[in-house]
Protein backbone atom coordinates (compact mmCIF):
# COMPACT_ATOMS: atom_id res chain seq x y z
CA UNK A 1 0.00 0.00 0.00
CA UNK A 2 1.36 3.45 -1.02
CA UNK A 3 1.87 6.18 1.81
CA UNK A 4 0.92 9.52 1.62
CA UNK A 5 1.35 12.69 3.90
CA UNK A 6 -1.55 15.00 3.70
CA UNK A 7 0.21 18.46 4.43
CA UNK A 8 1.28 22.02 3.10
CA UNK A 9 3.92 22.51 5.58
CA UNK A 10 6.91 21.89 3.58
CA UNK A 11 8.79 21.15 7.04
CA UNK A 12 6.70 18.06 7.66
CA UNK A 13 7.36 16.83 4.03
CA UNK A 14 10.91 16.78 5.08
CA UNK A 15 11.07 14.51 7.85
CA UNK A 16 8.20 12.09 6.71
CA UNK A 17 10.54 12.02 3.37
CA UNK A 18 13.71 11.10 5.36
CA UNK A 19 12.34 7.86 6.94
CA UNK A 20 12.25 6.99 3.26
CA UNK A 21 8.76 5.27 3.02
CA UNK A 22 6.56 7.99 1.53
CA UNK A 23 5.14 7.79 -2.06
CA UNK A 24 3.46 11.29 -2.38
CA UNK A 25 1.97 14.59 -0.59
CA UNK A 26 -1.78 15.30 -0.99
CA UNK A 27 -2.42 18.85 -0.45
CA UNK A 28 -5.62 20.75 -0.42
CA UNK A 29 -6.98 24.56 -0.07
CA UNK A 30 -7.32 24.99 3.71
CA UNK A 31 -3.67 22.85 3.96
CA UNK A 32 -2.32 25.40 1.26
CA UNK A 33 -3.62 28.59 2.78
CA UNK A 34 -2.58 26.89 6.68
CA UNK A 35 1.19 26.81 5.33
CA UNK A 36 1.44 30.45 5.00
CA UNK A 37 3.35 30.46 1.87
CA UNK A 38 2.39 30.67 -1.94
CA UNK A 39 0.88 27.75 -3.76
CA UNK A 40 3.34 26.99 -6.79
CA UNK A 41 6.41 27.45 -4.56
CA UNK A 42 4.77 25.21 -1.64
CA UNK A 43 4.17 22.58 -4.56
CA UNK A 44 7.55 22.80 -6.39
CA UNK A 45 8.94 22.35 -3.15
CA UNK A 46 7.26 19.50 -1.91
CA UNK A 47 7.99 17.72 -5.24
CA UNK A 48 11.49 18.79 -4.42
CA UNK A 49 12.23 16.76 -0.91
CA UNK A 50 9.60 13.50 -2.19
CA UNK A 51 11.69 12.84 -5.87
CA UNK A 52 9.71 10.58 -8.27
CA UNK A 53 6.75 10.89 -5.60
CA UNK A 54 2.97 11.57 -6.74
CA UNK A 55 1.80 15.46 -5.67
CA UNK A 56 -1.41 16.73 -5.42
CA UNK A 57 -2.64 20.09 -5.78
CA UNK A 58 -6.03 21.24 -6.18
CA UNK A 59 -7.92 23.29 -8.58
CA UNK A 60 -9.77 26.20 -6.98
CA UNK A 61 -12.58 27.12 -9.68
CA UNK A 62 -15.81 25.28 -10.26
CA UNK A 63 -16.63 26.31 -13.55
CA UNK A 64 -15.05 23.76 -16.48
CA UNK A 65 -13.52 26.52 -18.54
CA UNK A 66 -11.58 27.86 -15.54
CA UNK A 67 -11.13 24.49 -14.13
CA UNK A 68 -9.43 23.30 -17.48
CA UNK A 69 -7.21 26.66 -17.42
CA UNK A 70 -6.06 26.24 -13.82
CA UNK A 71 -5.54 22.63 -13.96
CA UNK A 72 -3.28 22.86 -17.45
CA UNK A 73 -1.32 25.66 -15.98
CA UNK A 74 -0.58 23.82 -12.39
CA UNK A 75 0.25 20.55 -14.58
CA UNK A 76 2.90 22.55 -16.53
CA UNK A 77 4.97 22.96 -12.61
CA UNK A 78 6.31 19.75 -13.05
CA UNK A 79 5.84 15.89 -14.27
CA UNK A 80 5.07 14.79 -10.39
CA UNK A 81 2.35 17.02 -10.06
CA UNK A 82 -1.24 14.96 -9.89
CA UNK A 83 -4.29 17.52 -10.38
CA UNK A 84 -6.72 17.18 -7.64
CA UNK A 85 -10.23 18.14 -8.83
CA UNK A 86 -13.70 18.17 -6.50
CA UNK A 87 -16.21 15.07 -7.71
CA UNK A 88 -18.81 17.88 -9.04
CA UNK A 89 -19.91 17.51 -12.65
CA UNK A 90 -17.39 20.13 -13.88
CA UNK A 91 -15.11 18.67 -11.99
CA UNK A 92 -16.00 15.18 -13.48
CA UNK A 93 -15.84 16.33 -17.24
CA UNK A 94 -12.51 18.02 -16.52
CA UNK A 95 -11.22 14.38 -15.05
CA UNK A 96 -12.31 12.76 -19.04
CA UNK A 97 -10.60 15.65 -20.60
CA UNK A 98 -7.10 15.53 -18.19
CA UNK A 99 -7.18 11.73 -18.84
CA UNK A 100 -7.27 12.09 -22.71
CA UNK A 101 -4.13 14.01 -22.81
CA UNK A 102 -2.74 11.75 -20.51
CA UNK A 103 -2.55 14.01 -17.34
CA UNK A 104 -3.08 12.13 -13.85
CA UNK A 105 -5.80 13.57 -11.41
CA UNK A 106 -7.11 13.12 -7.92
CA UNK A 107 -10.62 13.24 -7.49
CA UNK A 108 -11.44 14.46 -4.20
CA UNK A 109 -14.56 14.94 -2.20
CA UNK A 110 -15.60 11.35 -2.63
CA UNK A 111 -17.94 10.07 -0.05
CA UNK A 112 -20.13 6.90 -1.86
CA UNK A 113 -19.98 4.53 -4.47
CA UNK A 114 -21.87 6.13 -6.60
CA UNK A 115 -19.48 9.32 -6.95
CA UNK A 116 -16.05 6.92 -6.87
CA UNK A 117 -17.98 4.77 -9.78
CA UNK A 118 -18.53 8.59 -12.25
CA UNK A 119 -14.53 9.46 -11.27
CA UNK A 120 -13.61 5.82 -12.03
CA UNK A 121 -14.84 5.94 -15.34
CA UNK A 122 -13.91 9.52 -16.38
CA UNK A 123 -10.44 8.23 -16.04
CA UNK A 124 -9.36 9.13 -12.51
CA UNK A 125 -5.96 7.92 -11.32
CA UNK A 126 -6.74 8.06 -7.78
CA UNK A 127 -9.74 8.15 -5.89
CA UNK A 128 -9.99 10.34 -2.67
CA UNK A 129 -12.43 8.76 -0.39
CA UNK A 130 -13.18 10.52 2.68
CA UNK A 131 -13.31 8.39 6.08
CA UNK A 132 -12.78 11.02 9.17
CA UNK A 133 -15.21 13.35 8.24
CA UNK A 134 -18.06 10.67 7.76
CA UNK A 135 -16.80 8.68 10.85
CA UNK A 136 -17.52 12.29 12.77
CA UNK A 137 -20.93 12.26 11.49
CA UNK A 138 -21.75 9.26 13.33
CA UNK A 139 -21.42 6.80 10.11
CA UNK A 140 -19.25 3.89 8.73
CA UNK A 141 -16.50 5.97 6.86
CA UNK A 142 -14.76 3.03 5.33
CA UNK A 143 -18.13 1.39 4.40
CA UNK A 144 -17.51 3.31 0.69
CA UNK A 145 -13.87 2.63 1.04
CA UNK A 146 -14.59 -0.94 1.08
CA UNK A 147 -16.96 -0.98 -1.35
CA UNK A 148 -15.12 1.32 -3.67
CA UNK A 149 -12.51 -1.12 -3.69
CA UNK A 150 -14.83 -4.09 -4.65
CA UNK A 151 -16.06 -2.36 -7.45
CA UNK A 152 -12.49 -1.39 -8.84
CA UNK A 153 -11.43 -4.96 -8.33
CA UNK A 154 -14.83 -5.98 -10.06
CA UNK A 155 -14.75 -4.29 -12.76
CA UNK A 156 -10.97 -3.80 -13.50
CA UNK A 157 -10.90 0.08 -13.26
CA UNK A 158 -7.60 1.62 -13.40
CA UNK A 159 -8.08 4.10 -10.51
CA UNK A 160 -6.22 3.43 -7.10
CA UNK A 161 -8.58 3.51 -4.08
CA UNK A 162 -6.78 6.69 -1.90
CA UNK A 163 -8.33 6.82 1.65
CA UNK A 164 -8.26 10.41 2.87
CA UNK A 165 -9.24 12.45 5.93
CA UNK A 166 -7.51 9.54 8.04
CA UNK A 167 -7.08 10.40 11.25
CA UNK A 168 -5.81 7.74 13.49
CA UNK A 169 -3.78 4.54 12.93
CA UNK A 170 -7.43 2.13 13.06
CA UNK A 171 -8.23 4.06 9.70
CA UNK A 172 -4.85 2.29 8.41
CA UNK A 173 -5.71 -0.27 9.50
CA UNK A 174 -8.93 -1.09 8.24
CA UNK A 175 -7.76 0.60 4.74
CA UNK A 176 -4.96 -2.16 4.49
CA UNK A 177 -8.08 -4.75 5.20
CA UNK A 178 -9.75 -3.31 2.62
CA UNK A 179 -7.51 -3.52 0.27
CA UNK A 180 -7.26 0.11 -0.78
CA UNK A 181 -4.32 1.29 -2.68
CA UNK A 182 -3.69 4.33 -1.01
CA UNK A 183 -3.87 6.47 2.35
CA UNK A 184 -2.80 9.59 2.90
CA UNK A 185 -2.72 11.03 6.49
CA UNK A 186 -1.24 14.00 8.15
CA UNK A 187 2.08 14.51 9.55
CA UNK A 188 0.75 13.93 13.24
CA UNK A 189 -1.19 10.36 12.47
CA UNK A 190 1.92 8.89 10.49
CA UNK A 191 3.63 9.33 13.76
CA UNK A 192 1.17 7.64 15.52
CA UNK A 193 2.05 4.26 13.30
CA UNK A 194 5.73 4.08 14.72
CA UNK A 195 4.03 3.71 18.71
CA UNK A 196 3.54 0.67 20.24
CA UNK A 197 3.82 0.68 24.23
CA UNK A 198 6.14 -2.85 24.06
CA UNK A 199 8.21 -1.71 21.35
CA UNK A 200 9.59 1.74 23.82
CA UNK A 201 9.32 -0.75 27.04
CA UNK A 202 11.46 -3.66 25.24
CA UNK A 203 14.20 -1.00 24.07
CA UNK A 204 14.50 0.30 26.99
CA UNK A 205 14.94 -3.05 28.84
CA UNK A 206 17.82 -4.23 25.87
CA UNK A 207 19.58 -0.86 26.62
CA UNK A 208 19.39 -1.63 29.98
CA UNK A 209 20.88 -4.80 30.19
CA UNK A 210 23.28 -3.92 27.64
CA UNK A 211 24.43 -1.07 29.80
CA UNK A 212 24.43 -3.00 33.03
CA UNK A 213 27.08 -5.53 31.48
CA UNK A 214 29.41 -2.76 30.42
CA UNK A 215 29.42 -4.08 27.21
CA UNK A 216 30.23 -2.10 23.65
CA UNK A 217 30.06 -2.65 19.67
CA UNK A 218 33.46 -2.43 18.58
O1 LIG B 1 -6.86 16.29 1.81
C1 LIG B 1 -8.11 15.72 2.04
C2 LIG B 1 -8.32 15.13 3.39
O2 LIG B 1 -7.35 14.20 3.73
C3 LIG B 1 -8.75 16.07 4.46
O3 LIG B 1 -8.81 15.49 5.75
O4 LIG B 1 -8.90 15.75 8.19
O5 LIG B 1 -9.63 17.67 6.73
O6 LIG B 1 -11.01 15.62 6.94
P1 LIG B 1 -9.63 16.17 6.96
Amino acid sequence: MKLFVDTGDVEEVRLAAEWGIIDGVTTNPTLIAKSGKGFKETVLKICELVPGGAISAEVVATDYDTMLKEALEISSWHEQIVVKVPLIESGVRLVSTLSDKGIRTNVTLVFSVGQALMAAKAGATYISNFVGRVDDLGADGMEAVRDTVDMINTYGFESEVLVASVRHPMHVLESIRAGAHVATMPFSAMKMLFKHPMTDSGLARFLDDWNKAGLSIS
